[in-house]
């Protein structure tokens, strides 16, 4: 199997720290370029030092972090720190990490790392609002053509939003950016909110990965711990946390955990009662010509293991 290359692009975020430390478990599989931050769940001083606490704890510290966008495209910034804690990470301890971020934008570092390889070899994972991704593919578009791959987390269709009636968070936050993302002409997989509700973080999953026993396997428990008590809270007390982000580095790991389908995929950028709105159009004229992929389905036991087998490393 090759090494897949990949730069994750996040704005950690609980669910966003589960998706790194199961990319910086799969050394083997996937080799990270880069870490690059943009503000999203909480802003984006808060989402940088995140990274590069989960780096340390990770012990990854081969792997640059790059601060990114600090507000998005057009509208202000929005945060979820009612799901992700005042720090972002819930009840995690935290402190000042040993090794500072690289020096550099993140969006520099995005075109700088797609344009210096091979085309087709560079892929890259999206976990928070699409700012930087945007801002990269506006100041150089011949990235949309050398990406192998844009995983994004974002959008809802069948299951509604998760922000406001018809809105999932990321797409809501920076609209504006997935629009120009979902319309570049790069190969995206879209990840919303229709698959990863299909992956839940029960408690005897979460048991399962305390007995792991490792310091990245700790972590993701302790982070699952917090989600599961802020959705018993806001959600309900039969409802348990999606992992949505990790879906993403799970598909690039392993397409087949899930099922998509060709669709042409625009986002609702005028109407403030649903604004962010994905409207996914699976009626292609010409599905092999699609370039965005929808996730109707994920195999979530398959996620669930691919995440404790590697937790376990
Ligand atoms: C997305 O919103 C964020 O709060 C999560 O980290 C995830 O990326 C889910 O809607
Ligand atoms: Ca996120």
């Amino acid at each position: 199997m090759s090494v897949k290359a990949v730069i994750i692009d996040c704005d950690p975020g609980v669910d966003d720290a589960v998706a790194l430390l199961l990319a910086f478990a799969s050394r083997a599989e996937m080799d990270v370029l880069a870490v690059t931050t943009v503000a999203g769940n909480v802003n984006a001083a808060l989402t940088a030092r995140n990274a590069r606490l989960i780096r340390q704890i990770a012990g990854r510290e081969d792997v640059p972090i790059y601060a990114g966008a600090i507000a998005p495209l057009v509208r202000p910034p929005v945060v979820a720190s009612h799901f992700h804690g005042d720090s972002g990470l819930g009840w995690m301890a935290i402190s000042e990490p040993a090794a500072p971020a690289a020096t550099g934008h993140a969006v520099d570092a995005i075109i700088d790392l797609i344009m210096s390889r091979p085309p087709g070899s560079v892929s890259i994972a999206v976990t928070g609002p699409a700012t930087n991704l945007a801002l990269a593919m506006t100041l150089q578009p011949a990235i949309a053509q050398r990406l192998e791959q844009a995983v994004i987390m974002g959008g809802a269709r069948s299951e509604g939003g998760n922000i406001t009636a018809s809105a999932e968070y990321n797409v809501f936050a920076d609209p504006h950016a997935a629009e120009l993302v979902f319309r570049s002409g790069a190969p995206c997989v879209v990840l919303g909110l229709d698959a990863t509700h299909q992956v839940r973080a029960t408690p005897p999953k979460l048991d399962a990965i305390r007995g792991i026993g490792t310091p990245a396997a700790m972590a993701v428990a302790d982070l699952l711990d917090f989600s599961i008590a802020v959705h018993r809270r806001l959600v309900g007390p039969e409802d348990y946390p999606p992992l949505h982000d990790p879906c993403t580095i799970a598909y690039l790991l392993e397409p087949s955990l899930f099922q998509t389908v060709p669709v042409d995929l625009r986002v609702e950028l005028e109407s403030p009662l649903t604004l962010g709105h994905t409207a996914v159009e699976f009626r292609v004229k010409d599905p092999g010509a699609a370039t965005v992929q929808w996730a109707v389905k994920a195999n979530a036991e398959g996620v669930f293991d691919l995440l404790l087998e590697r937790l376990a490393r």
